[in-house]
């Protein structure tokens, strides 16, 4: 069965900072061999997308970078800039864990 994990980047507040953060998030993907993970034999492809607002918007206010959520776990992160995009794709997508310093409560 395939299934697919979706990334969410708010372009609402941000237009350019989202798109380059969905960029360079795709960019990651390509480059780390993580645009299809298989995790127990199931196939997950694993989808950048831009969207309006996630209702996070003081996240977006903050700092420099963009709101994301990672779909289906539902993980937030916020003030994401491009230059984030390799650690946490690593993190998240290849290693399966949250990274810490971009959470959202
Ligand atoms: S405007 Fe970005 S989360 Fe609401």
């Amino acid at each position: 069965m395939s299934t697919t994990r979706r990334l969410f980047v708010c372009v609402k507040q941000k237009t350019e900072v989202g798109a380059n953060v969905a960029k360079a998030l795709r960019k990651e993907l390509k480059k780390q061999g993580l645009r299809v993970l298989v995790t127990d034999g199931a196939r997950q492809h694993v989808r950048v997308q831009t969207c309006s607002c996630l209702d996070l918007c003081e996240h977006c206010k903050k700092g420099p970078g963009a709101a994301l959520i990672v779909y289906p776990e539902a993980v937030a992160y916020g003030n994401v800039r491009p230059a984030d995009a390799a650690e946490l794709v690593a993190r998240h997508l290849g290693e399966g864990k949250v990274l810490r310093r971009l959470l959202l409560k």
